[in-house]
């Protein structure tokens, strides 16, 4: 558990954890999982410092999407794609063609079904995920696993809670253009990552990170499973770990 002073330092010591897990990484191509988000951003700008001054290069890196909306029209500038393509891809580049999306345009139950299959199955043809990139809900989720998701979850459709709507809100114009539901990595698929990074700022988010962190392993805190995982990087900001003992 990393406490920064500020958000940027926060995001700073993010990327080098992100960067550190990458560089220890088995014989394929690095695979970098990539949260949306708010959290994230200061720490992909980071990363893309690192890249202008040559101490990084993304150039044979996959990215992995955590979660993506159902049924938002293809293109729609909310949808995870795209804001990776432009807050990712863009800022640390990243090709194009090596990010991988949960395919939330699928229509019908089975077709999603197929869709959160398929990622799965993508995942593990690219030999899992190197560094997953992770921000937490103020309710605890994970992903968008939110409360009462089971520990050991696969990629699958969730409808989203009111309060994750109401939160995302500020990315729409309004409550009711926020979708209803999408595909995210399970807990258990998020767990496999060989390493996670955790970054929280604000003091929204304090009470969550205090659950996750010193309170009991419970699937009403989605995010506890982190203290399953042996090799997790907490990066937080002092306002974010103002609840931590
Ligand atoms: C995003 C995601 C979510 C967010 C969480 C925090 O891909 O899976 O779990 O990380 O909702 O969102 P922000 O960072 O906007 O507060």
């Amino acid at each position: 558990i990393l406490v920064s002073p500020d958000p940027d330092r926060t995001a700073e010591r993010a990327a080098e954890a992100v960067l550190s897990g990458l560089a220890r990484t088995h014989s394929g191509d690095p695979v970098l999982g990539l949260a949306t988000g708010s959290s994230p951003l200061g720490l992909y700008r980071a990363l893309g410092r690192a890249v202008d001054a040559g101490r990084a290069d993304f150039g044979t890196t996959h990215g992995v999407a955590l979660d993506e909306y159902v049924g938002l029209p293809p293109g729609h500038p909310e949808g995870y794609r795209q804001v990776l393509l432009r807050e990712v891809c863009g800022v640390i580049g990243l090709a194009p063609e090596r990010l991988e999306v949960p395919d939330g345009s699928a229509a019908g139950s089975a077709a999603l079904e197929a869709a959160a299959a398929a990622y799965e199955a993508r995942i593990a043809e690219l030999g899992g995920v190197d560094v997953q990139v992770l921000g937490i809900g103020a309710n605890g989720h994970l992903g968008f696993n939110e409360p009462g998701s089971a520990l050991t979850s696969r990629t699958r459709v969730k409808r989203l809670s009111a309060r994750t709507r109401r939160d995302n809100a500020r990315f729409f114009t309004g409550l009711d253009d926020v979708p209803t539901h999408c595909l995210t990595q399970g807990l258990g698929t998020i767990l496999e990552a060989r390493r996670l990074v955790l970054v929280a700022t604000g003091d929204g988010k304090a009470d969550a990170v205090a659950a996750a962190i010193e309170g009991p392993l419970t699937a009403s805190v989605p995010a506890s499973v982190l203290q399953w995982h042996a090799d997790t990087v907490v990066c937080l900001d002092e306002a974010a770990a103002a609840g931590l003992r």
